[in-house]
């Protein structure tokens, strides 16, 4: 991607006064209803977190949830990045997830995953040339979409933030 097409998308933090934006995105993107606490907890992860803006319109955003695990460890789960459609392929969901992982590394998170449906040939993709895996597939994990099933792709982090 060339370096000139990220220059005038900009990220700002998920704060209350502007959780419209993420809803709206949400509703324009996904085929899923998001509940208080996804938005609680996009709220939560702090810088983890992002809305794109591409001048002054917001295009996009990736929010996430960071998890807990066993021995004390914290890894990060992406719960959706998404980009308008008209807005796709300018390198602006790249510029999203290399934020993202740019911030696990730098506080030692050692994994990072996410559910796609088994369909979204585009999101597999692009989180493929990221260095995300296969890990698993869930039948029936959605409920009220076709097809039911996802993948649960997943990424160790090395401690070095990818290229943007
Ligand atoms: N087909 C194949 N490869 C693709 C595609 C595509 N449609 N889109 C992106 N890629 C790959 C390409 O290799 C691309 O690099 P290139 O442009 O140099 O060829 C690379 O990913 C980077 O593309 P970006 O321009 O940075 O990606 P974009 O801004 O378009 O965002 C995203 C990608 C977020 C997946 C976008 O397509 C989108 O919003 N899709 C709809 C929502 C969605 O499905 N989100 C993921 C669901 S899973 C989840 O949210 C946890």
């Amino acid at each position: 991607m060339g370096a000139g097409r990220e220059m005038e998308v900009s990220l700002d933090a998920v704060r209350d006064k502007n959780m419209m934006q993420l809803k709206k995105l949400n509703t324009a993107i996904f085929p899923v209803r998001y509940n208080d606490k996804y938005y609680a907890d996009a709220l939560s992860s702090g810088d983890f977190s992002k809305l794109a803006y591409f001048s002054d319109i917001c295009v996009g955003a990736i929010a996430c949830r960071l998890e807990k695990v066993e021995g004390g460890t914290v890894r990060a789960y992406i719960m959706t990045l998404g980009v308008l459609a008209p807005y796709r392929g300018l390198g602006i969901g790249t510029k999203l997830l290399s934020h993202v992982l740019d911030l696990c590394a730098k506080q030692n998170i050692s994994e990072i995953y996410l559910h796609v449906q088994t369909n979204n040939d585009d999101a597999i993709a692009f989180y493929k040339k990221y260095g995300f895996e296969i890990t698993e597939t869930i039948q029936n994990y959605y409920v009220n979409i076709t097809p039911p099933d996802c993948y649960v792709l997943t990424k160790a982090i090395s401690g070095t933030a990818p290229k943007k």
